[in-house]
C-alpha cells in the first residue's frame, strides 16, 4: 500500500531551491535525504510532512492530496505522521513520564510498555528533563513520537546529536518500528553509513 507519494515538487525561496522531485514509499520502505548544508533537505521534509506548501507539485499521504484538503490534512496530522527532530523539544517543565501522557492523551492510545523497553527507557520514566542526557533525551522524544502510532516517520538529523553507539541503537529502532507497523521513514541524515541502511537515496 501507499503511504506517501511526492508528484513533480518544486519549491523555490528568492532562488530555485529543487525542481521535479518524485517519489513513493509503500509499507515497510525507507528513504534517506542526503546533500551538503543548505540543500533543501529539511525544506523537503517540512513539504512532504504537511507543513509547507510547495511552489508546486502534489504531496499525497495514504492516496489523499494533503494540499488540496484540509480536513484530511488534520486528520493525517493528529494521526498518522510523527516527526522527529534533531533536538527533542521535550517539555522541561514536565517530567519524562508526563512528556509521554502529553502525547498518549492527545492521541488517545495508550503507552505501550514494549515502545519503552526497546528505546531502554522504562527505567528513567519518572526523572525530569534536567535528569538525562542528550541520547536519553532523544530516545524520549522518539517514544513521545511513536505512541500515536504513526504511519509515516518523518526524521530530520534525529541522530546529529547523539554518539555513534546511541545514534546506531535508534536507528535500528525506528527501522524496527516500520517493519512491525507497516509504516515508512522518510530520513534527512548526514551520515552515508545509516543512509545506505535505507531503500532509497536521494542526494540534493
Ligand atoms: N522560510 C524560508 N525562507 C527563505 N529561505 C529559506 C527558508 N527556509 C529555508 N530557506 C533557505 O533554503 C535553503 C535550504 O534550507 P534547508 O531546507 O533548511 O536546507 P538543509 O536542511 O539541507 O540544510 C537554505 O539556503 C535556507 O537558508
Ligand atoms: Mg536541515
Amino acid at each position: 500500500m501507499n503511504l506517501l507519494t511526492l508528484e513533480g515538487i518544486h519549491h523555490k525561496f528568492d532562488y530555485p531551491l529543487f525542481s521535479d522531485v518524485n517519489l513513493e514509499l509503500n509499507q515497510k520502505e525507507s528513504i534517506a535525504i542526503t546533500g551538503v548544508s543548505g540543500s533543501g533537505k529539511s525544506t523537503l521534509l517540512h513539504i512532504a510532512s504537511t507543513f509547507l506548501k510547495p511552489h508546486s507539485g502534489k504531496v499525497k499521504i495514504l492516496g489523499l492530496d494533503v494540499y488540496e484538503d484540509s480536513s484530511s490534512m488534520l486528520k493525517i496530522r493528529r494521526n498518522d505522521i510523527a516527526i522527529i527532530f534533531q533536538s527533542h523539544y521535550l517539555f522541561n517543565a514536565l517530567n519524562a513520564k508526563e512528556n509521554l501522557e502529553l502525547s498518549s492523551i492527545i492521541s488517545k492510545k495508550k503507552i505501550d510498555k514494549r515502545l519503552l523497553e526497546s528505546l531502554k527507557i522504562d527505567d528513567l520514566i519518572n526523572r525530569n528533563i534536567s535528569e538525562l542526557s542528550g541520547g536519553q533525551k532523544q530516545r524520549f522524544s522518539i517514544a513521545r513520537a511513536l505512541i500515536k502510532k504513526p504511519k509515516i516517520i518523518f526524521a530530520d538529523e534525529p541522530t546529529g546529536n547523539l554518539d555513534h553507539k546511541t545514534a546506531s541503537s535508534v536507528m535500528n529502532y525506528l527501522f524496527e518500528y516500520i517493519e512491525d507497523n507497516n509504516a515508512v521513514l522518510f530520513l534527512v541524515t548526514h551520515d552515508e553509513k545509516i543512509a545506505t541502511k535505507c531503500k532509497y537515496n536521494l542526494n540534493f
